[in-house]
């Protein structure tokens, strides 16, 4: 079928076969399908939508478009696995998880992506190692995968290249925002890297991109209901971001902040409980578990132990980071020139945070892109972030600590948190933080 007849059909709301939007595909892909057309059809999707069969279609399909993972060929004694997320502030829960779930037997080819607007990007906060390889060749991941366990890395672009295509025409036409087209957009790169299970961690509130409960729900619906229909079995959690998750929202900063919990520190319990959750889920998922309450007693015991803390530290070794990154983080990480706590301008409590405006104040360090050329500051951000119901005042606790390179950028970014914050006299009541469970 011609790509405007295709097009036409959705536009009319009559469904599409799976050859057919295979074909479309393809088209995106090898350039067959124009610019327009291709925006006619994300447009016309946005408003017909799709039956389960033509997301699974579509997921198949972009998935297709370029190199799909093969590691059978390796004989691993375990099981592929990997956790998504939606993405947020301070979302530093894969550099725990990853390491984690190695030292639980699993092999996580984890692709990460580069952080965009207001959330940060697992492959930034890896870059703010000096050395470090995110994207080493096809031989060197199967090798690191396979001897330490997991590796995080950034997608090549041969992973899902017709959704590379569709995703920047999606985001120039008022399109982003279809769930088929989201879901088949986060998947089809997920079964590219050819997994055997799937935890995803949809976020809701106000850091979240899905900032409804209600939507953040419906799309992990549909990325639950989806995955499995492509054949990966998945579960999704719904994991509050009304706040920063944890206690650092900046590269740098939240490595160190993740080094500290590998070395067995304490943790930021929010920070600790997602990421021990979602590691339980997989676990039990993937066949490591016998069920999840088995899979967080492994989980635990990983960072306890300090079997996830050797596995991250073998997995930067491998991808040409320094050995001593896990006890000496000083000697490697950058630090900003100006530090300085930010207080707020009455005593009360942090009652509301709009967790997506502190987001924007890393952005404004240089922390974070507005478009994806745009070059990060690695030093730069908050640490010591206070969370919801925490008692903040002039002279008390700060609402954090700034990092800073410029005070102009200092200055804005304080100017942006304090916005962000509002301190209330009675302290809120937070809601929860895994607020449900599909799977
Ligand atoms: N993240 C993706 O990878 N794709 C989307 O369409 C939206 C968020």
């Amino acid at each position: 079928m011609l790509p405007q007849e295709i097009v036409r059909t959705k536009r009319d709301g009559q469904p599409l076969d799976a050859a057919t939007i295979q074909d479309f595909v393809r088209g995106i892909t090898d350039g067959r399908v124009s610019e327009s057309q291709a925006a006619a059809f994300a447009m016309a999707v946005f408003f017909r939508g799709m039956s389960l069969d033509e997301r699974v279609a579509l997921t198949r399909a972009m998935r297709d478009s370029g190199t799909v993972m093969e590691w059978t060929s390796l004989n691993l004694p375990g099981p592929v696995i990997d956790k998504h997320s939606t993405g947020g502030v301070g979302d530093k829960v894969s550099l725990i998880l990853a390491p984690m779930l190695a030292a639980c037997g699993g092999f996580v080819p984890m692709v990460s992506g580069r952080g965009l607007g207001h959330t940060g990007g697992t492959l930034d906060k890896f870059e703010s190692i000096p050395g470090y390889r995110a994207k080493p060749d096809n031989e060197l991941l199967r090798r690191v995968v396979k001897e330490v366990g997991c590796a995080v890395i950034g997608a090549t672009d041969d992973i899902a290249p017709a959704d590379k295509r569709l995703y920047a025409i999606r985001d120039v036409t008022a399109t982003v925002e279809s769930l088929d087209l989201i879901t088949a957009s986060i998947l089809s790169k997920k079964l590219a890297a050819g997994l055997d299970a799937l935890v995803m961690d949809v976020k809701f509130g106000t850091g979240a991109f899905m900032q409804r409960f209600e939507d953040a729900e419906a799309l992990a619906d549909s990325i639950v209901t989806v995955s499995k229909g492509a054949g990966l079995p998945a579960v999704a959690l719904l994991t509050d971001m009304n706040e920063v998750l944890g206690r650092s929202a900046g590269n740098a900063l939240e490595m160190r902040e993740c080094l500290a919990i590998l070395r067995g520190e304490p943790a930021e319990p929010r920070l600790y409980e997602v990421t021990a959750a979602l590691a339980a889920e997989l676990l039990a998922l993937a066949g490591l578990a016998p069920d999840a309450a088995a899979g967080r007693v492994l989980a635990d015991r990983s960072i306890a132990s300090g079997a996830a803390a050797e596995r991250f530290s073998r997995m930067v070794t491998a991808l040409g980071g320094p050995a001593d990154l896990l006890e000496q983080p000083d000697r490697h990480l950058e630090r900003a020139p100006i530090v300085r706590p930010v207080f707020a301008e009455r005593s009360g409590f942090a009652g509301a945070i709009d967790t997506r405006g502190v987001g924007m104040a890393v952005v404004a360090l240089g922390g974070g892109r507005t478009k994806t050329t745009d070059t990060i500051d690695f030093a730069v951000g908050f640490d010591e972030v206070a969370g919801l119901g925490d008692a903040v005042g002039p002279g008390e606790r700060p609402l954090a600590i700034l990092h800073a390179r410029t005070e102009a950028q200092a200055d804005e970014a304080e100017r942006r948190l304090r916005a962000s914050v509002t301190v209330t006299d009675t302290a809120p009541e937070r809601g929860p933080l895994i607020a449900k469970r599909l799977g």
